[in-house]
């Protein structure tokens, strides 16, 4: 009852409504330690996690800023602010990354997927048992070329999402989830 629970308290929260204090690093070591017992076919640990220290995030946010002018040569000024801005948001920045070459061809590529997202639900849950709040967050700069080069992807390595933790400032109605039926049938 205690795990459903934490399940069901667990919510999205945007990275700028997570203020200091972040997870210490004791605690940034639990979450880790979560991440890592995440099922993993083959066992050919298809992700990695890389933590955006505090001094790159201008660089973090030069990229970001970089990848909308990009996909968008008319992006205004406001726009590319609030796109570098994205960099500053919480106390703790994750990028996470997927490793899709073909080392084990039997391993699905979705099975390297599903490994991801499990060691990041895993992220979500011991950050919110530790009281903080977390959020997950993609969009279309995740994988663009200055977010490549700047996390240094090999060619068979994609970009995902980044993952923020911190104190919850605001916490928003909780959105409904879908209810067991609406998921689950019997053959
Ligand atoms: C891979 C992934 C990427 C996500 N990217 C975003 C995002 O870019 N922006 C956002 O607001 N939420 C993002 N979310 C969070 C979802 O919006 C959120 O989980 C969903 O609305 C359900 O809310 P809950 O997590 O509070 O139950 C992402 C979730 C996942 C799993």
């Amino acid at each position: 009852m205690q795990l459903l629970q934490l399940m069901q308290n667990r919510q999205h929260t945007a990275p700028k409504r997570l203020a200091e204090p972040g997870p210490s690093q004791q605690e940034l070591q639990m979450i880790l330690q979560a991440a890592v017992t995440a099922p993993d076919h083959g066992r050919i640990r298809p992700w990695r996690l890389v933590e955006i220290a505090n001094n790159q995030r201008e660089r973090l946010g030069q990229a970001f800023a970089q990848a909308l002018l990009s996909r968008d040569p008319q992006a205004s000024p406001e726009d590319l602010q609030d796109a570098h801005d994205k960099a500053l948001r919480a106390p703790t920045l994750w990028f996470a990354v997927v490793n899709t070459a073909p080392v084990e061809p039997d391993i699905a590529q979705a099975d390297r997927w599903v490994a991801l997202g499990c060691a990041i639900q895993n992220t979500q849950l011991m950050a919110q048992a530790l009281g903080f709040g977390c959020g997950i967050t993609s969009g279309q700069a995740v994988n663009a070329q200055p977010m490549r080069e700047l996390f240094e992807l090999g060619a068979h390595e994609v970009g995902v999402c980044f993952l923020s933790f911190g104190t919850i400032t605001i916490t928003k109605p909780r959105r409904a989830r879908p209810t067991p039926p609406e998921v689950f049938s019997t053959l």
